[in-house]
């Protein structure tokens, strides 16, 4: 694989995947609204691995932004062999408490957005017979959580099919799940985190590494760190009413 497209890149979890892709040697194409940003953080990334950095300027809940980065994923020249669906925020807020409009514009984002890009890489890659998706769900797509976590859930159960439907012809897609990660999103997302305990924290680096070990593996689900992993189970098997108890904390 030599090149990567990877949303949400200039922040947290994307940054991680471009830093660590960049010093693999992957040529890469990275996308966010920022265009300062994305600018500093692509002269960074060539000047520190030596490879080539494409940026597309997107906001991803619009129809333009999408469409912006589907052209990009469809063009023959230079092809993509690896996208991170990732670009992603969170509302601080309950549904039914919060700005529709919003809840339609965060829906956008974290489901039309990677449905549009799965749709544009799929019929790229397949013919190829050459590629991977990694779409970047949570931990919370396990848990009764709201919007956001009904968004995860159909990402991973998107993920978990398109791998049994694609793999065998060369195309591999993972859904990533984290519990909570050190970056910008909670912060930016006006959240309230004082009730996350410190061993409940990963790094980005951390998540980066396990998820692509995990690709490497042919994993369909990728959950970060063994303490998560036993969450993440629990999740599945516990009664609905006391996993919900349980994912009120903090806003993953
Ligand atoms: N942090 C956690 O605890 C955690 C846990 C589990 C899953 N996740 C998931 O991980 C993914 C990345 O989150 P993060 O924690 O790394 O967030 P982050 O640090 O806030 O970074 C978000 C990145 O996405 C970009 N972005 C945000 N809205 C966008 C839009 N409308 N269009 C295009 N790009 C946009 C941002 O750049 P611009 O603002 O310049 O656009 C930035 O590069 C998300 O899907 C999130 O749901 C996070």
């Amino acid at each position: 694989m030599t090149r990567a497209l990877i949303t949400g890149a200039t922040a947290g979890i994307g940054h991680g995947f471009a830093d660590e892709l960049a010093r693999r040697g992957r040529d890469l194409v990275l996308v966010a609204r920022d265009a300062e940003r994305l600018a500093s953080v692509s002269r960074d990334l060539e000047s520190r691995h030596g490879v080539r950095v494409e940026t597309l300027v997107a906001d991803l809940s619009s129809r333009d932004g999408m469409q912006t980065v589907a052209d990009r994923l469809a063009s023959a020249e230079a092809p993509v062999d690896l996208l991170v669906n990732n670009a992603g925020s969170g509302l601080p807020d309950w549904f039914g408490t919060t700005d529709v409009a919003a809840e339609e514009r965060q829906l956008d984002l974290l489901v039309r957005a990677p449905l549009v890009l799965m749709d544009a890489a799929l019929k790229s890659m397949t013919p190829r017979q050459n590629g991977a998706i990694i779409n970047v769900a949570s931990l919370a797509a396990f848990t009764p959580r709201g919007t956001y976590s009904a968004s995860k859930a159909y990402l991973v159960n998107l993920s978990q099919w398109a791998d049994l439907q694609y793999s065998p012809g060369g195309v591999r897609v993972m859904a990533l799940c984290p519990g909570f990660v050190r970056t910008e999103f909670h912060e930016r997302g006006q959240m309230d985190m004082s009730g996350i305990k410190p061993w409940m924290w990963l790094s980005v680096e951390s998540v980066v590494h396990d998820a692509l070990a995990d690709l490497e593996r042919g994993r369909a689900v990728s959950i970060p760190a063994r303490r998560y992993k036993i969450l993440a189970a629990f999740a599945r098997h516990a009664p609905a009413p006391i996993v919900a108890r349980q994912a009120r904390r903090g806003r993953e």
